[in-house]
């Protein structure tokens, strides 16, 4: 859990309590297998019911129940659990396997709103809460595949 320390490690020394350590995960920290689903279906539930992220929802194919299971395996390993997608399909490669969507700072933007509000609900400890916010959204940015081009007008002569 590489992202872990470079996260927390600039925290300082009265937040360290609050803050995950080696000894307790993330995984614990969010009550394990059961709070580590809840936070992927809460994800899929705002995904799947707000308007503002409906080409977010468009991107996805339909039914969305294999990629909640997939992605709350990934989760379990990624916060220092049972590393559940690993052992079902090798090595994450998050970014080659988004290589067939099409990922802007848009939809970048949408996913991460996803996120945030399913974070505020689903992470009671403030540090945890704004760790995991910093840490996804640095993984979200890195799965950015296409940039927006923008037209520009010819110059003039
Ligand atoms: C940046 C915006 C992102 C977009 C638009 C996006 C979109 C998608 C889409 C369309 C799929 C395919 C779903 C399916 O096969 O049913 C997918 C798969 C997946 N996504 Fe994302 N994603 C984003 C970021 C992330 C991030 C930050 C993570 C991890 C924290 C993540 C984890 C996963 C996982 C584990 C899968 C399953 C991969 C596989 O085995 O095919 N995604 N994503």
């Amino acid at each position: 859990m590489q992202w872990l320390s470079s996260v927390f490690k600039r925290r300082n020394a009265s937040e360290q309590k609050e803050a995950p350590t080696p000894e307790r995960t993330p995984y614990q920290m969010i009550g394990e297998a059961k709070g580590t689903r809840n936070l992927a279906n809460r994800f899929y539930d705002i995904m799947e019911t707000d308007d503002a992220v409906k080409e977010l929802l468009q991107l996805h194919p339909m039914p969305l129940d294999r990629i909640r299971e997939k992605f709350y395996e990934f989760l379990s390993g990624w916060l220092g659990g049972p590393s559940l997608f690993e052992e079902k399909y090798g090595h994450p490669r998050l970014r080659m396997r988004h290589m067939p969507f099409s990922i802007d700072e848009k939809m970048r933007d949408q996913w991460m709103y996803c996120m945030t509000r399913a974070l505020e609900l689903e992470v009671d400890n403030p540090l945890l809460r704004e760790g995991l916010k910093e840490s996804f959204y640095q993984l979200a940015t890195h799965m950015i595949n296409r940039e927006v081009c923008s037209i520009r007008e010819p110059k003039a002569p």
